[in-house]
């Protein structure tokens, strides 16, 4: 009879319908979790990483490349890149000033110092105090170029969209830099003669290699010689060059690392695992930094915070080479 069909729920039935219901519950749960979790790393990689700002510390022996050394040479030398600075960085500009406030022997900066055009307010007050033999810095394509949204995303599948169309002049940028005590260096050397070292700028665009041979022929051949750079790429013309250290950036140490795997992209010829610190290429030690800032437009990192480096740099009869890292701030 029909009455009794309808007074009859199966089993079965009731079996289905609990495990639809159970499904779509932890589904759901899953669903929140995975959302939480991505708005919460999205808040702290936003808000908070990117201001957890560090000094580190790094000792390290020059390799065997370069010509030996006239004497034994120790340099306290600070590494800054890539602060990506706009008209609302007083923190990290105060973190900077912070860690100036200190007797170095040399101040580097290996570009992406500018973001926009009302980051340059704080260009003359960037060090605390004059390292004793002088501040030096390269521009990086963030001082060339104000990239687009479209240029950060379109422009990674094709690279005729990564960079804008227009240069910027970045003599505003110069200007700003040396009225806090920088020499900015555009594919140009300087020579500090009194301590027997020598310095090469290469410009974010690269450096022909006659051009570099050029200036490395008035390099005295027991001189320690040093470059500055922003991208790394090309890393071998370092050794064959004949510099015995190597300083640059614009990767950020990746931005965002994965725990256990590192960097999901480094922008440069370095590999993931590679994407910041101190290598060797040829014999000639290349360091990378992290950086203190970010892509505005992205303006995260994640288990990667924004750092600077001070590197004791050990010139000399070899040893046993010695690097050793420590975090001090
Ligand atoms: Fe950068």
């Amino acid at each position: 009879m029909w009455w009794k069909s309808l007074s009859r729920p199966t089993y079965k039935n009731f079996s289905k319908s609990t495990g639809d219901h159970n499904w779509k519950l932890y589904l759901g749960l899953a669903g929140l979790t995975a959302t939480t979790l991505g708005l919460g790393l999205f808040y702290y990689g936003t808000r908070v990483e990117t201001k957890r700002f560090r000094l580190e510390q790094l000792r390290v022996r020059t390799g065997t490349i370069g010509g030996a050394a006239g004497a034994k040479q120790g340099l306290k030398i600070l590494h800054i890149s890539d602060l990506h600075l706009s008209g609302n960085d007083d923190e990290k500009v105060q973190f900077i000033r912070q860690i100036t406030d200190e007797d170095y022997d040399l101040v580097i900066l290996t570009g992406d110092v500018f973001e926009f055009l009302d980051g340059l307010k704080y260009g003359p007050s960037l060090l605390s105090r004059k390292p004793r033999l002088g501040a030096y810095a390269v521009f990086g394509n963030h001082d060339y170029y104000d990239y687009s949204i479209f240029n950060k995303t379109f422009g990674r599948l094709n690279r005729k969209y990564r960079h804008p169309a227009k240069r910027n002049n970045v003599e505003p940028h110069r200007i700003s830099l040396e009225a806090g005590g920088f020499k900015v260096l555009v594919n140009e050397s300087v020579s500090i003669s009194e301590e027997n070292i020598f310095i090469v700028g290469i410009d974010y665009f690269g450096i022909a290699e006659s051009e570099l041979q050029k200036l490395m022929a008035e390099a005295p051949d027991d001189a320690l010689k040093l470059a500055l750079f922003h991208v790394p790429k090309y890393l071998d013309t370092f050794s064959k060059a004949g510099f015995h250290a190597a300083f640059g950036g614009h990767t950020h140490g990746g931005q965002i690392r994965v725990p256990g795997l590192g960097a999901l992209i480094t922008d440069s010829e370095l590999s993931r695992k590679n994407a910041s610190g101190m290598i060797d290429v040829g014999g000639t030690k290349i360091h990378v930094s992290r950086g203190l800032g970010a892509d505005p437009r992205s303006n995260i990192r994640l288990f990667c915070p924004p750092a600077a480096t001070v590197i004791e740099l050990i010139h000399g009869p070899a040893a046993a080479a010695n690097t050793s890292i420590s975090t001090t701030i």
